[in-house]
């Protein structure tokens, strides 16, 4: 049987960290207080003008490769969950495969679920190795969400920030991803959407995130207790085998909810939005990784990943590491 285990993780934030006394310095009608006791957010990180999506994933793709102790050309798959690619075509991951100097004629693509993004691409990946098809996936979280942020929005643009993180998966024939769940509702679209495009060399709609913070939070709390429980199920473990849940990391009213819906104390749930914010997709693998190399997280241990977005997407995996 082959299965597929995660071997390396990676992640990456550009640049110095942006706190929210320095939005309100930038005239953002906002304060500290607001938006630490509203979604625990310190502070995030924000891309210079010419970094984009493929140049985090690249970084971050490159320390996971490390920690997994393979080459590039040992890559074979490279999947990149994003909503804010670098064009319209070609894919990230393609970007990602070229940047990175993999010749190997592998397959790249993207998925786009926005802050599922990650869980999708850890799904799809790990079916492609168990189909024995591919021996060795990169599947990157890859964001600059900056760049689709009104400013003048104070209820959208304090809760986003721009990062990247990713995972090797590989080939195994002990097991790694124990179950994977994911689910969506395209009729919840407008509570969350950026409804824009580019057409005849024109923005068409509206080019910026838009949100309905509290139906999107009601929405994400039951979603994320109910996704995670079915993975248990799968499995038939229950909640007190995880070690660490690692949410998708929005909001930490919703984190805690979730956390407690499931029975999890929050003492096992990794959170690193304080100083990262909302990465969208790439939030999962960056808390992933935060947790690896501050040595929370260790080899034998039990996971649950998670997320919630834009679509609306949902879904969860129960993994040991
Ligand atoms: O990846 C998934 C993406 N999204 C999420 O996870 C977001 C889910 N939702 C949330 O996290 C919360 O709904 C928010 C953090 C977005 C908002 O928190 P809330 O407790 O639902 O606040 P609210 O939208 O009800 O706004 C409360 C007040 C309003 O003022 P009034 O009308 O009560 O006078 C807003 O105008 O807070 C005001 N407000 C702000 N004040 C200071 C909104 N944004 C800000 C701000 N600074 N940045």
């Amino acid at each position: 049987m082959i299965y597929a285990r995660i071997a390396g993780t990676g992640s990456y934030l550009p640049g110095e960290p942006v706190s929210n006394a320095d939005l309100v310095a930038r005239g953002i009608d906002t304060s500290d207080e607001w938006i630490v006791s509203r979604s625990g957010i310190r502070s995030r990180h924000l891309a210079a003008a010419d970094i984009g999506s493929s140049d985090l994933a690249k970084f971050a793709a490159e320390r996971a490769i490390e920690a997994a102790g393979c080459e590039p050309n040992d890559i074979d798959l490279i999947i990149v969950a994003t909503s804010t690619p670098d064009y319209i075509f070609p894919s990230t991951a393609a970007l990602v495969q070229s940047k990175l100097g993999i010749r190997n004629g592998g397959a790249a693509f993207d998925v786009q679920a926005v802050c599922s993004g990650f869980v999708y691409a850890l799904s799809v990946a790990e079916k492609f190795i168990r189909s024995g098809s591919h021996k060795r996936a990169l599947v990157i979280g890859a964001e600059v969400f900056s760049r689709i942020l009104d400013w003048s929005d104070r209820a959208t643009c304090v809760l986003f920030g721009d990062g990247a993180g990713a995972v090797v998966l590989e080939a195994s024939e002990r097991p790694g991803i124990l179950a994977s769940a994911l689910h969506a509702d395209g009729s919840h679209h407008p509570i969350l959407c950026v409804p824009g495009g580019v057409a005849s060399g024109q923005v068409i709609g509206d080019p910026f995130l838009r949100m309905d913070g509290q139906a999107v939070f009601k929405f994400a709390v039951k979603v994320l207790g109910d996704v995670a429980g079915e993975v248990l199920a799968q499995a038939g473990v229950d909640a007190g085998s995880i070690d660490w849940l690692i949410p998708h990391q929005a909001n930490i009213r919703i984190i805690q909810a979730t956390a407690k819906r499931l029975g999890v104390p929050m003492e096992r749930v990794v959170t690193t939005l304080d100083h990262h914010g909302n990465t969208s997709a790439a939030s999962i693998p960056l808390a992933l990784d935060e947790a690896v190399r501050s040595g929370q997280l260790r080899p034998g241990h039990r996971i649950v990943v998670e997320g919630v977005g834009g679509g609306f997407t949902w879904g969860a995996a129960l993994i040991d590491f």
